[in-house]
């Protein structure tokens, strides 16, 4: 690997020009020299710790469709979009037009918006689960209000949730995130594992800790709190948990639970959405009570959504019967930039466009897997629809334990990942890639090629 920097211009055509080697190597890289000053005032010298590589992130100067330049000037394709964000990639025009003209007519205001209430009858239109919808700002957020709409329309204080599965940063939603062999106990009883130092043990005790896709050890758990459960959290495609579909056996397992002891089912589809139309959940017979969703849905800009039955949602209707149960605001919520970027890039998300990229993901996938296997190294691929994630594993993981990398595999994985952004593509730093609509043939032949390469040397030991 050469150590020069390549410096490319943008283009939507052909793959981008292989990366050669990290800026900071041979040259005073910008990027370094951001890092430097960024550490003496933000804590790790970032804002979120996403963005973070060795030996410092890159930083963003320019980026159009599926391409993104860094202040080194080196180009890449985007395999990350944002953390699966962008659905139609950066600087998609139909959106920045959209912006463009809502700046000038005002950003967030006190006034209600009539793109929100056209914003709400496409997201109502796209599910039959979605009876009402409340935006907000975030995934968290959404998930947040999932939850309090779940106590408050049960009146019961806890929840179960999916062992390894993230759903954010609020505190009952990130408890056991990220548990380790030492700390995770026993299968048939996971342990509630704080994530943040401090955690409540209240909050610890609140959160009942599900296997994930284990229908039988994950009913006998729920059987256990049976009366005192306000909803169980699920994301059908858990990111972290390997990013494997669950089987319908444990969708419905859960489902019928749900049903016969008055909890709620809640989906998270802050990143499966992007799966079908309606979400993941229209690939399963189970109707959830109510779905978040964020990312993709705000075009690129912060959003979340909170949508279901009619009666649930309505714990936040000021103007309901009797005492409102759940008060709900938020200052950003629903504000119009958000607003027109989301319908902008959702309408035309359509299932014509859903197919498609689907179909991409597909050619990845098979591509991948066909890397793996000319190479030998004892990798696997895992996901559906649009999105892929690579582990250094010969078996795709069933579940979070299984899922878990031991150090080799993650120095393994480093390995792979450092070798795909010098060779010219942005990650996830799990391995997994998601696809915008920019994409087409040439981008995933493009990754599968570089992908084969890095393979090959793990298979050769390094
Ligand atoms: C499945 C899932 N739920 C919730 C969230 C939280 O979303 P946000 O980062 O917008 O708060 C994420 C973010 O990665 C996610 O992947």
């Amino acid at each position: 690997m050469s150590t020069s920097t390549t410096t490319t211009t943008t283009t939507n055509a052909a793959p981008a020009t292989p990366a050669t080697g990290d800026a900071s190597s041979a040259h005073a890289s910008r990027s370094a020299e951001l890092y430097a000053r960024a550490l003496r005032v933000l804590p790790g010298g970032v804002s979120r710790n996403t963005v973070l590589r060795d030996p410092h992130p890159a930083y963003l100067d320019r980026a159009s469709g599926c391409r993104i330049t860094d202040l080194d000037g080196v180009e890449r394709i985007d395999f990350a979009n944002n953390m699966c964000s962008l659905i139609h990639g950066h600087a998609d025009p139909g959106i920045v037009a959209a912006v463009t003209a809502q700046l000038a007519r005002g950003t967030a205001s006190t006034l209600a918006t009539e793109v929100e209430v056209d914003f709400a009858e496409h997201v109502v239109g796209r599910s039959p689960s979605f009876e009402k919808v409340r935006f907000v700002n975030s995934g968290t957020e959404a998930l947040m209000v999932c939850l309090k709409a779940a106590r408050a329309f049960t009146g019961r204080p806890r929840i179960a949730k999916v062992e390894g599965a993230y759903h954010g940063a609020y505190d009952a939603a990130e408890v056991s995130q990220a548990p380790g062999p030492d700390t995770w106990g026993d299968a048939d009883h996971p342990r509630s594992v704080p994530l943040v130092h401090g955690t409540p043990q209240s909050t610890l005790d609140d959160v009942v800790v599900l296997p994930f896709d284990d229908p039988e050890r994950a009913v006998a758990i729920l059987d256990e709190h049976r009366g005192d459960l306000a909803c169980v959290l699920l994301d059908l495609m858990p990111h972290r948990v390997g990013l494997r579909p669950a089987s319908p056996a444990f969708v419905d397992a859960i489902r019928d639970w749900t049903e016969r002891h008055g909890a709620l089912l809640v989906l998270d589809e802050v990143i499966t959405f992007r799966t079908e139309v309606g979400g993941l959940q229209a690939r399963y017979d189970a109707r959830p009570d109510l779905t978040a969703m964020g990312k993709m849905i705000g075009g690129g800009f912060p959003v979340g959504a909170v949508a279901g039955r009619a009666d649930v949602m309505d714990t936040m209707n000021p103007r309901g019967e009797g005492p409102l149960r759940f008060p709900h605001s938020g200052t950003f919520s629903a504000n119009p930039i958000s607003m027109v970027a989301g319908l902008e890039a959702m309408r035309r998300f359509d299932a014509a466009a859903v197919a498609r990229l689907n179909e991409l993901g597909e050619r990845a996938r098979r591509g991948i897997e066909a890397a793996i296997g000319r190479t030998g190294s004892a990798a696997c691929v895992t996901g559906t629809g649009s999105m892929f994630r690579v582990h250094m594993k010969a078996d795709p993981p069933r579940n979070y334990r299984e899922a878990w990398a031991t150090p080799a595999e993650k120095t393994r994985l480093a390995r792979l990942l450092d070798h795909l952004f010098h060779a010219g593509f942005v990650m996830i730093n799990t391995c997994s890639g998601v696809l915008s609509t920019p994409m087409g043939e040439a981008e995933i032949d493009a990754l599968v090629a570089a992908m084969e390469d890095g393979l090959a040397a793990d298979a050769a030991g390094g």
